[in-house]
C-alpha cells in the first residue's frame, strides 16, 4: 500500500485527501492519502520518510513551502525560480521538489477561456502563493503585474524573485483589468480588505485564491458591480491532478461527479 501525505499547520481544513482518496479510488490504486500537522522541527524526519520509502509522495502547504527546500536534494525549475515547494517524490534515490501550483493557476484561467494576454494585472498580498501566480502570469505575457501588501517590506522577497513587478503603497488607487485577492482575508466569513477603491470598479476580472468558503466579500462585492469572477476551486483541483499524475502517472478526471463533491459553500 502507497502512502501519500499533506503536511502543513493548521492541516485540518486541507481537502487534498478527500480529493486524492477519490481519484485513488476511481483508479484502483493500493494508496492512501492523509494529511498531518507538522511543526518545523518535523520537516527533516518526514523527508527522511520518503528516502526509507516510508512515505511514497507529499504535498505542502502553508507554512512550509518555502521552508521544506533546504531538506531537499533537486527542485524542478518551477520551483527554483518560485522558491515554492508543494510536490515531492523520490527520483532515482534523489529526493525532488516541484510546484504544482503554477500549471494550477494557469489551467484554472485557461478552463475559464479567458486570455489576460496584455492584461494588467494588480495582485493584492504577499504570502507563500503570490511566486506561483506571478510564474504563471508571466507565461501567458500579459502587459504588467503590480503588486500590493499591507505590510510593504514583504513585497521585496518577491521582487527579488521577480524584477520587472512594480510595487504599489497599500491602498493607493491603482489601475487594473484583473485583481488577485492573494491574502488569506476572507477566509472568515465577515472577512473585509480594507481596499475602498475596489468597491467603485466595474467590467473588470475578480480573482480570489481563497475556495472555502466558496464566496469571499471581494467576490460578492465584485459581482454586485458587473465584474466577471472566480474563485481559487480549480486551482486547487488542477494542483492535485498534476501531483497526482507525477506520482501515479495517470492524469485523474474532472467530472461533473467530482465537481459536485467539491461543492463547497
Ligand atoms: P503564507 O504563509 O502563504 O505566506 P501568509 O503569510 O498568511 O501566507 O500571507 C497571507 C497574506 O495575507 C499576506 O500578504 C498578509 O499580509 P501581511 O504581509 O501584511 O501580513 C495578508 N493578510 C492577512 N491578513 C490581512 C489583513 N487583515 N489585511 C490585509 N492583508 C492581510
Amino acid at each position: 500500500m502507497k502512502k501519500y501525505l499533506v503536511i502543513g499547520n493548521p492541516i485540518e481544513h486541507s481537502l487534498s485527501p478527500k480529493l486524492h482518496n477519490y481519484w485513488i479510488k476511481e483508479n484502483k490504486i493500493e494508496a492512501v492519502y492523509n494529511k498531518k500537522k507538522l511543526g518545523e522541527n518535523d520537516l527533516e524526519n518526514v523527508i527522511s520518510d520518503i528516502k526509507n520509502r516510508k512515505i511514497d509522495g507529499l504535498n505542502v502547504t502553508v507554512p512550509f513551502k518555502k521552508k521544506i527546500i533546504p531538506y531537499l536534494d533537486q527542485l524542478s525549475l518551477e520551483a527554483e525560480k518560485t522558491q515554492s515547494v508543494n510536490t515531492i517524490y523520490l527520483q532515482n534515490q534523489k529526493i525532488i521538489g516541484h510546484n504544482t501550483d503554477i500549471i494550477g493557476f494557469e489551467r484554472s484561467i485557461n478552463n475559464l477561456n479567458l486570455s489576460l494576454e496584455n492584461k494588467k494585472i494588480l495582485i493584492i498580498g504577499a504570502g507563500g502563493v503570490v511566486p506561483s501566480v506571478i510564474f504563471a502570469l508571466i507565461k501567458m505575457k500579459i502587459s504588467k503585474i503590480i503588486l500590493t501588501n499591507r505590510t510593504p517590506e514583504r513585497t521585496n522577497v518577491i521582487k527579488n524573485l521577480f524584477k520587472n513587478i512594480e510595487i504599489v503603497r497599500w491602498g493607493d488607487k491603482t489601475e487594473f483589468d484583473v485583481v488577485i485577492n492573494a491574502t488569506s482575508v476572507g477566509l472568515r466569513a465577515d472577512d473585509n480588505l480594507s481596499l475602498e477603491y475596489l468597491n467603485s470598479v466595474s467590467g473588470k476580472f475578480f480573482y480570489d485564491i481563497i475556495y472555502n468558503p466558496y464566496m469571499t466579500n471581494f467576490l460578492i462585492n465584485a459581482e454586485k458591480k458587473g465584474n466577471t469572477i472566480s474563485n481559487g476551486k480549480m486551482m486547487f483541483i488542477y494542483q492535485a491532478q498534476e501531483a497526482f499524475n507525477i506520482w501515479h502517472e495517470i492524469k485523474p478526471n474532472i467530472n461533473s461527479e467530482l465537481m459536485e463533491i467539491f461543492k463547497i459553500d
